[in-house]
């Protein structure tokens, strides 16, 4: 179980459930890539690091190490002294040069999951972790690297980062630190990934690996809404159930690249980390620097297992809000409704409206601060516009309470407006190149959130209105990139180093506020999906998932968000028709369907929908809490896809003891003379009898997954419906 070391031949063994790594040491002390995929049962297949059948080799052949270093199939492969693929760690030295090598020194083997200082980290405890840490030493420079291993059994997951020390006496600079690198030989791989735009995060891309480098990345100091910190490599035609699939994803939420390499012999080097654009880490003798982490899972029955894998792992070793599993308050947000024109009384109409309906939480958003009418200014002046909540703020939070529901609330804290006082005070607190103008984007820039007086400064903006008023959720937004990167307080030589002390910055502030207000609800937010990443989950359970609430076009979004995410962490509401951003006209029925996805509230101005719409909000929000369990904390299988060329979508949630499972069918595109449509369901217990809920029609789990179920009652577009079987 878990780690094992062969001492004889000098090889390590790390098994989850279904799969096994395999790492070798060669004669020379070169670490090597033997195996990642099915499990093995024994120790095996040392030949694949093929030191026997190179000529190279350089314990036989030091004239052709160039050659060598080119092939080897690397655990961590240095830059600068023969290996030309792409590389994980470029050091430079004291005098200029660029280049490093390393070898085995020692290992060790702990119970549980070390966590990483500053970083957000997956967690465990003894017997669901164990840790493999492969210390490697560059002996020209002192360089001690320190690979680390952590195998999570059960879930299928190894989790790899990356300590790099400088033990020398040089003072050393990082200009690449990647966290993790994984050689295979080509198997006619093809790539999936998830890419997009504003309102259109996440969509899932495939396409054939090709010679040369592809990469994915960011360089615009969040994850994006264009690319996401996330890769699988898959065999062809791999579907939901079948074909073989390697998939890395980024704790982190900046800078990254996920690329994947094939290289003149056929073989693929897929490696992760920090972006190496405008990264460059002092390394003074004596210190360290910690790499995020990458989360690997591989699976040999398609996306489907891929998928379950990385929720379960996220649902228990990632995400540690005590919101995890609990109940979320079903909330109503006035964003849509109103935009920046509100007041108290606007507020509270909306309120007691939502609370006749069943709704149980109000959350103010943007607006209700310095003098903002509109998103040009007081971004930085986190005081209260008593023109609009002309009670104050904890009047009004005690009215909304008092009226028996929860109050939430909106903060952009990294953001400072040109036209605030924040910024007449603080110019040098935006980031900014010296002698250049920053670029404005919504009229805003950036706050140099590396300087610790100014996160203190916005930190504590955030926590005197919480502690002002019983307010017990945050969304916590953040409405631009970076650019223009430079810091007042950085000497010459460190300003490479913004863009992740940037990040830590963030990171930072939020375990403030987690740790200070640990019962708060907070849901991170970019400018809708752009900071939707693993590192984020780590402070909050819930994230938003898209400013394009369209029924329709959040069936992508949250199709390529659920491949990888757990349904409770996406931020879904039920909004107005016909929709703001793509002006669609969806079944007020199908809007709370698709929203019941994910964290489900409303965002809408319930107090001006029509009588029809609003009379459905207590029958949606009872089926919220009927089902918000099971979408918590089941299994959740993609049965069909619009995306996929299907004129409808399908999803299932089944529980993990296949006592229930609820369906969603959304009829995208009415077909003429199309009568009924068989769905094919997983995740039962073949031999259980399960009764679809509101009928007499019972059916065996054989049947469900084996024959299908009819879906003969979802006719037209953008009809959907719900249904649910329970064993008897
Ligand atoms: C971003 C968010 C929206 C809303 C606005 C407010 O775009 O994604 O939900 O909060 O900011 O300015």
């Amino acid at each position: 179980m878990g780690i094992l070391y062969d001492e004889v031949r000098k090889m390590f063994k790390l098994d989850t459930a279904h799969t096994t790594y395999l790492i070798g040491v060669s004669e020379e002390g070169y670490v090597g890539h033997i195996y990642y995929g099915k499990r093995l049962q024994q120790f095996g297949g040392r030949y694949l690091m093929r030191m026997e059948e190179m000529p190279f080799t350089p314990s036989v052949n030091l004239r052709d190490k160039n050659s060598f270093m080119d092939f080897f199939p690397t655990e961590y492969p240095t830059s600068g002294v023969g290996d030309y693929r792409e590389s994980c760690l470029n050091v430079r030295n004291s005098v200029g040069s660029i280049g490093s090598e390393l070898f085995y020194e020692s290992y060790s083997i702990e119970e549980g999951k070390p966590a990483l200082p500053g970083l957000p980290a997956s967690f465990g405890r003894e017997g669901e972790v164990q840790t493999l840490r492969i210390v490697c030493k560059d002996p020209v420079l002192g360089l001690h690297v320190t690979l680390l291993y952590s195998v999570f059994e059960r879930e299928d997951v190894i989790v790899r980062s990356v300590n790099i020390e400088n033990a020398g006496e040089e003072k050393l600079r990082l200009e690449k630190v990647y966290s993790a690198c994984l050689d295979m030989e080509n198997r006619d791989f093809e790539m999936v990934n998830l890419c997009g735009s504003w309102a259109r995060e996440r969509h899932i891309q495939r396409a054939e690996l090709r010679y040369g480098k592809q990469l994915v990345s960011s360089a615009r100091g969040e994850s994006s809404h264009q690319e996401h910190p996330f890769l699988a490599l898959v065999t062809p035609n791999t579907t939901q159930e079948t074909g073989e699939v390697y998939a890395m994803h980024f704790v982190y939420s900046g800078n990254f690249i996920v690329q994947a390499e094939l290289t003149q012999f056929d073989y693929v080097r897929m490696v992760m980390g920090i972006h190496g654009e405008d990264f460059c880490w002092r390394l003074a003798p004596g210190e360290s620097f910690q790499a995020p982490e990458v989360v690997m899972t591989y699976s040999e029955s398609g996306f489907g297992k891929m998928t379950r894998s990385l929720h379960d792992f996220y649902r228990e070793h990632l995400i540690r809000s005590p919101y995890k599993y609990k109940k979320r308050p079903v909330l109503i947000n006035n964003w849509e409704a109103t935009y920046f024109d509100f007041d108290t009384e606007k507020l509270l109409d909306i309120a007691r409206e939502a609370k006749k309906n069943g709704i149980e939480m109000l959350v103010m958003d943007d607006g209700w601060f310095g003098k903002r009418n509109c998103d040009d200014n007081s971004l930085g002046d986190w005081t209260v516009n008593e023109e609009k909540l002309t009670t104050g703020l904890s009047d009004l939070v005690n009215q909304v309470r008092s009226l028996g529901m929860e109050f939430g609330i909106w903060f952009e804290p990294e953001m400072i407006s040109r036209d605030s006082d924040l910024f007449r005070a603080h110019p040098d607190w935006a980031i900014q190149i010296r002698g250049r103008e920053p670029g404005q984007s919504r009229a805003q820039y950036v706050l140099d959130i590396s300087r610790k007086e100014v996160r203190d400064y916005a930190y504590e903006c955030v926590a005197k209105i919480l502690r002002s008023a019983p307010i017990t959720y945050v969304k916590w937004d953040m409405n631009r990139q970076l650019s223009d990167i430079g810091s007042a307080c950085l000497p010459s030589d460190a300003q490479g180093e913004l863009f992740h002390r940037y990040v830590l910055g963030l990171y930072e502030m939020q375990e403030r506020l987690v740790t200070d207000f640990p019962e708060l609800l907070l849901e991170n937010c970019s400018g809708g999906g752009a900071r939707f990443d693993p590192g984020m989950l780590y402070y909050s359970p819930q994230i938003w998932c898209s400013d394009d609430t369209d029924a329709i076009e959040r069936l992508r979004i949250q199709e390529g968000t659920a491949l990888i995410y757990p349904l409770s962490t996406m931020g879904a509401h039920v909004s107005d028709c016909p929709n703001h951003i793509v002006g669609r006209q969806t079944p007020f029925e199908t809007r709370g369907n698709v929203a019941l996805a994910g964290t489900f509230g409303y965002e809408l101005d319930i107090t001006k929908i029509s009588e029809e719409e609003r009379a459905q909000i207590p029958g949606q929000v009872e089926q919220y809490h009927k089902y918000r369990e099971l979408i918590q904390t089941g299994d959740y299988y993609r049965i069909a896809s619009w995306t996929d060329k299907k004129p409808y979508d399908c999803w299932e949630v089944a529980a993990k003891d296949a006592s229930q499972a609820l369906v969603t069918f959304v009829q995208v595109l009415g077909q003429p003379n199309v009568h009924s449509k068989s769905i094919v369901l997983r995740g039962l217990d073949e031999a259980g009898k399960y009764r679809l809920i509101g009928t007499e029609e019972v059916y065996t789990g054989e049947e469900l997954m084996k024959c299908g179920f009819l879906i003969r009652d979802v006719k037209g577009d953008f009809q959907s419906k719900l249904y649910r079987f329970v064993r008897e």
